[in-house]
């Protein structure tokens, strides 16, 4: 019996799907309640967002995959439109069937939309069957990201900037944050 699979633009409707394949794709099965909460409202952000368009495959009316794309205007370095591919994932159960594709096509499809030249996949998994979809696709790597915490940057910048007042800084940002998602979150369960 063959399965009837589709991608379609993710509706309000979705966000709990959505969510959910998030945690999957971040493989964090393990995460705590506290963990999985917190992910879920960053994931929950991120989809609020109006400059995000959330893509949803579905295989036999179940979720069985989703992209996230981010269409970018000119910038001060690039004067043309891109769209940007910042998720893409199918649930394993459903690979190697076309959906991964077809959420490409997808992608195509607001690429055109917004008269973008280019479409930019993130750094997705890393994995080297990721990098061979990517790479039939006709994908090219075009930069290479580097990364390092932000202690050890504090440190080899030398007197000015103490890992101490980077530290404090964290800090105050992440309870800010902590804050401003309790605020969010009591603002969400107040009856109507
Ligand atoms: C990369 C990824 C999106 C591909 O999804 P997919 O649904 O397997 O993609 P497709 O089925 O369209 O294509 C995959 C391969 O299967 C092949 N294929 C498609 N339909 C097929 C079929 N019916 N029979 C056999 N092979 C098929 C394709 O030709 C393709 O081969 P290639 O890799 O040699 O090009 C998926 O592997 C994935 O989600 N990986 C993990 C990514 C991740 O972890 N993201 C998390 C951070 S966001």
């Amino acid at each position: 019996m063959s399965t009837a699979q589709s991608v379609r633009v993710a509706g309000g409707d979705d966000i709990d799907v959505i969510v959910a394949l998030c945690i999957e794709a971040r493989e964090t099965p393990q995460a705590t309640e506290e963990q999985a909460g917190k992910i879920a409202r960053q994931v929950r952000a991120v989809l609020a967002d109006p400059g995000t368009v959330s893509l949803l495959a579905l295989a036999d009316d179940d979720a069985a995959g989703f992209a996230l794309l981010r269409p970018l205007g000119p910038s001060a370095l690039y004067d043309l439109p891109r769209l940007q591919v910042e998720a893409l994932y199918v649930r394993p159960a459903h690979r190697r069937r076309g959906l991964g594709r077809a959420l490409m096509r997808a992608a195509l499809f607001q690429a055109e939309r917004i008269e973008a030249p280019d479409v930019i996949v993130l750094p997705i998994d890393g994995s080297r069957k990721t990098e061979r979809f990517l790479a039939q696709l006709g994908f090219v790597k075009i930069a290479s990201h580097r990364v390092i915490d932000t202690e050890t940057l504090a440190t080899r910048l030398g007197p000015g900037v103490t890992p101490q007042t980077s530290r404090a800084a964290t800090r105050q940002v992440l309870a800010r944050r902590r804050m401003m998602a309790r605020a969010s979150d009591g603002s969400r369960s107040d009856p109507q």
